[in-house]
């Protein structure tokens, strides 16, 4: 087993009688879900992807990261949202936050085209200043602005330091199967591409070639990563909340919200959790908040934010419940020095694990934030390998589809981000946006 549910630090919020009642709700979202006839049902190939992956594909995966890892001291990953978080949490938190600054044999990875700041565009192009590099870009649609402009900047660097041919070896395009600009580019410029597949949304595609090229490239175990998941799927198969820790998970999340916790923070007390809470918060964000529904996904990674968002946590509005992630082994030991001068008074705890400290910070606070009225629901992993990564991705996927038909929403789609995008094109004055953007114009000049 490689995740334990601990529900703990809910029982003063949560009855056994309230839990019974959603009962048939959890299980009929369960049920809509494997049966597939939900809202959204075309986007349900991250079901069975664990175990149903392209073999061919996953096989050329681990090639290109061979060569890349052979060839590029830097990798570049172009993408947004779905198409470069799960990547990113992965690499944080098997390997590390400081992943590039790290003595290796596996290339840098920079990920760029997540946001339109010239600043970090700038840093990222002068990094990979004399220095071998390769790019993967990675957009489903193909089209979507950020990840476009930070391509056509890279491809240009290749095309220039490698000339077309010897671009061709260093661009990889993860994009879908058959549709979209992307693809018939990258067909017509010879580049090698991986799929996004149909039935996959972004933000369900870590375990896809999306998420496992770079992964691959950071030197990380994606076949463990891909049996972690596997027996995820295979353990989270009954509709009954007593036997389902992702069906218990998403129930306990909607009581919660109708007793009017519209707000979850996903708490690590690691910083190699911090992408990860990224990942989850757009799975959960994306997934659950329309219709004028949703939970307020938040994150934070104590100790550190203790010492910023810990007082409102602690007294502010009551309308916030924690999900806590802890990792039973946190892979590094570290004993807290004797001091024989002891002019800091710790010596109480010289000789301790620096992890014992960290867990007991955990539970001090689990108790603290109890007693100040917010329900902490906890959840342990095993460690922070591949498997359990593979593992806890899916738990989060599964749980977010049942709890997104529980709360009564279509979790697969994302009609909302594209109000921005919109009015962005507008305002820009893209072919097709004129009438728009005069009107958007005239609101903002009498503002
Ligand atoms: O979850 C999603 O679908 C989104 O976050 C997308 O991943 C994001 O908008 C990027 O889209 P694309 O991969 O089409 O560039």
């Amino acid at each position: 087993m490689s995740i334990r549910l601990d529900t703990r630090f809910t029982e003063r919020f949560i009855s056994g009688e309230e839990i019974a009642a959603i009962r048939p709700e959890a299980e009929a979202a369960f049920q809509t879900l494997a049966a597939r006839t939900g809202a959204g049902a075309d986007y349900l190939g991250w079901i069975d992807l664990p175990e149903n992956y392209d073999k061919e594909e996953f096989a050329r995966i681990k090639a290109a990261a061979q060569k890349i890892r052979k060839n590029s001291e830097i990798l570049i990953v172009i993408g947004i949202g779905g198409s470069y978080l799960g990547a990113r949490a992965a690499i944080e938190f098997v390997k590390s936050p400081l992943y590039n600054n790290l003595k290796k044999d596996t290339p840098d990875i920079y990920f760029a085209g997540n946001n339109i700041s010239p600043t970090a565009l700038t840093e990222i192009i002068s990094i990979c200043e004399g220095r071998d590099f390769s790019v993967n870009v990675i957009s489903k649609s193909g089209t979507t602005t950020e990840p476009a402009i930070a391509f056509r900047v890279f491809k240009q660097m290749l095309i220039d330091r490698y000339g077309v041919e010897g671009a061709k070896e260093r661009i990889f395009v993860t994009t879908d199967r058959a549709k979209g600009t992307l693809k018939k580019f990258s067909d017509e410029a010879g580049y090698e591409t991986f799929v996004v597949p149909d039935d996959v949304g972004g933000r369900y595609s870590v375990l896809t070639a999306v998420g496992l090229l770079p992964i691959a490239c950071a030197g990380i175990d994606i076949d463990a990563m891909m049996q972690g998941a596997n027996d995820a799927r295979k353990t989270y198969t009954s509709p009954d909340p007593s036997e389902n820790d992702a069906v218990l998970y998403a129930s306990l999340r909607n009581i919660l919200l109708r007793k009017g916790k519209c707000c979850e923070i996903l708490v690590g007390y690691e910083p190699y959790m911090l992408m990860l809470n990224e990942w989850w918060k757009q799975l959960y964000g994306e997934s659950e908040g329309k219709n004028n529904k949703g939970i307020l996904p938040d994150s934070v990674v104590f100790s550190t934010d203790l010492h910023s968002l810990g007082q409102y946590i602690q007294e502010g509005q009551r309308t916030i419940f924690e999900t806590v992630v802890s990792v039973k082994d946190p892979g590094a030991r570290f004993v807290i020095p004797d001091d024989p001068a002891n002019v800091d008074g710790l010596n109480f705890i010289a000789g301790r694990e620096l992890d014992y400290v960290n867990k007991t910070a955990m539970l001090a606070t689990l108790i603290a934030h109890n007693d100040g009225g917010v329900p902490n629901i906890r959840i342990e992993l095993d460690d922070r390998t591949a498997y359990s990564f593979g593992y806890l991705v899916y738990f989060f996927e599964l749980a977010c589809a049942v709890s997104g038909y529980i709360l009564g929403v279509n979790p697969f789609d994302q009609p909302g981000v594209e109000a921005y995008k919109k009015n962005m094109f507008a305002l820009l004055g893209k072919p097709g946006y004129e009438e728009s953007g005069e009107k958007l114009r005239a609101r903002i000049e009498k503002a």
